[in-house]
């Protein structure tokens, strides 16, 4: 599938907008994430570490981590995508659900690290982009980690042409965004998803940490 022809989320960047999509389409994003980023967390931050799972839509990489004896917190600014998380979750799995919205300073505690699974490439310019990676600096510790994984433009050409569903960022158009606050340990290309024709585009997998000051 050329990057112009997605069938993912159209862009959109409020609770009422999502809450619309989750009551009228059935998200075909969501599925569990590819063994990579899997690899990734356990290389960089075994279980069981506290991660916060922003932007967690239906739950499911939330289980898949509790799953993984990782603890859990998961947001998500659409309160009908949490009512249907919390529906989906055993009672004795470790996940805690919160309807919030990360842009909005939100008042918890930093986490030793956050995780971003398909919520930045939703942001469809340069400034949101920074709102958003600012957002996760205020939500991870200093030194903690951001786990990233969002669509990838591979060529300057990919990026110009898009037309609905993620934003397609160059890679350095994803390290201006984010570079005030974190620093980039690690940075590979795989498919987002297992579906084949439908999320098996390219994506970023990227470990950022938090600066210190
Ligand atoms: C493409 S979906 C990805 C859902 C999930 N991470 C997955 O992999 O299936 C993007 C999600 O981010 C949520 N989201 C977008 N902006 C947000 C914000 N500022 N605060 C909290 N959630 C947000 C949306 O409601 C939506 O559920």
């Amino acid at each position: 599938m050329s990057q112009g022809e997605a069938t993912g989320p159209l862009r959109s960047l409020n609770a009422a907008e999502w809450d619309h999509t989750y009551d009228s389409t059935t998200p075909g994003w969501d599925e569990e994430p590819p063994p990579l980023l899997g690899e990734l967390l356990t290389e960089h931050a075994p279980p069981p570490t506290h991660v916060l799972d922003v932007g967690c839509g239906l739950g499911t990489t939330a289980r898949w981590l509790a799953d993984r004896s990782y603890t859990v917190t998961a947001c998500d600014f659409s309160p009908r995508a949490i009512a249907e998380a919390r529906r989906r979750t055993p009672a004795d799995a470790a996940v805690r659900y919160e309807v919030l919205d990360v842009t909005a300073h939100p008042p918890l505690d930093p986490f030793p690290v956050v995780l971003d699974r398909g919520v930045l490439h939703t942001c469809p310019t340069h400034r949101e982009r920074r709102t958003f990676a600012a957002a996760m600096a205020r939500m991870c510790r200093p030194g903690g980690l951001w786990i990233h994984v969002g669509a990838a433009a591979l060529t300057e050409e990919d990026a110009l042409h898009q037309s609905s569903g993620p934003s397609w960022t160059t890679e350095e158009t994803f390290r201006t965004a984010v570079t005030t606050w974190f620093t980039v340990l690690d940075h590979r290309i795989s498919d987002f998803g297992r579906q084949r024709g439908v999320t098996d585009w390219a994506a970023r997998y990227v470990v950022l940490q938090r600066r210190e000051n």
